[in-house]
């Protein structure tokens, strides 16, 4: 009787297939892997390289980064410390969406302030969120400078520039760490891959 009650009343519930439904066709869990670290520091890298290597595993994600959310759905975001949280916050409900359709996540994001981590972990819900710091010295980062920005940053041409002009908070008690200059990328995929592996099968 209550049952047919509650049909009546959200009779949409019935039918959405939901997260675990899409888990199960998919048969993996989703997670976010969140990298976070300065720009230039290795996020993308390693990202795409965890990418493949679980897809030869059979595991289906997606990648998201600055490039790819900036130049579309956040395109009229700049870098001041407000719209950065934005910027995060948005990814957050954009994944939110990934995860409720069973995808796993890799975000490439510099993701510089607590406040901005802390409110993509409300959003995603921690347990579905491992954060891995790509922690590469800012010395590192700007001998690399691979796309000039530092370059620009330094002369004051770029305004707001992570590391110089804008702060980096260390995360606090990442779930890995990784560091890039001592590491090569196989070793950081490697201990990326070990550490997910358990958690993202079904
Ligand atoms: S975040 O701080 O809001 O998380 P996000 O990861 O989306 O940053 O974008 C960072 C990328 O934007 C950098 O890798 C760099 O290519 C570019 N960029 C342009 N201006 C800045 C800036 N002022 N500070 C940092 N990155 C910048």
């Amino acid at each position: 009787m209550i049952r047919k009650k509650t049909k009546t009343i959200y009779p949409v519930f019935d039918r959405i297939m939901n997260k675990q439904n899409k888990e199960e066709l998919l048969n993996q869990r989703a997670k976010v892997f969140w990298f976070t670290g300065l720009s230039g520091s290795g996020k993308t890298t390693l990202g795409i390289a965890v990418e493949r290597e679980l897809f030869k595993r059979g595991f289906l994600t997606q990648i998201l980064d600055g490039d790819n959310i900036r130049s579309g759905i956040n395109v009229n975001l700049s870098f001041t410390e407000k719209d950065r949280v934005e910027n995060i916050r948005r990814i957050a409900e954009v994944t939110k969406l990934f995860l409720n359709c069973g995808v796993i996540t890799i975000n490439c994001f510099i993701s510089p302030t607590k406040e901005a981590r802390d409110i993509a972990k409300r959003i995603i819900g921690k347990e579905n969120l491992i954060e891995i710091y790509v922690n590469t010295p800012l010395y590192v980062c700007e001998q690399r400078d691979v796309k000039g920005l530092y370059k620009r940053a330094r002369t004051g041409e770029l305004k707001n520039f992570t590391g110089i002009s804008s702060p980096f908070d260390e995360p606090v008690n990442p779930d890995i760490i990784v560091h890039t200059n001592e590491q090569s990328i196989d070793e950081s995929v490697d201990i990326i891959i070990k550490f997910v592996l358990n958690k993202i099968k079904f």
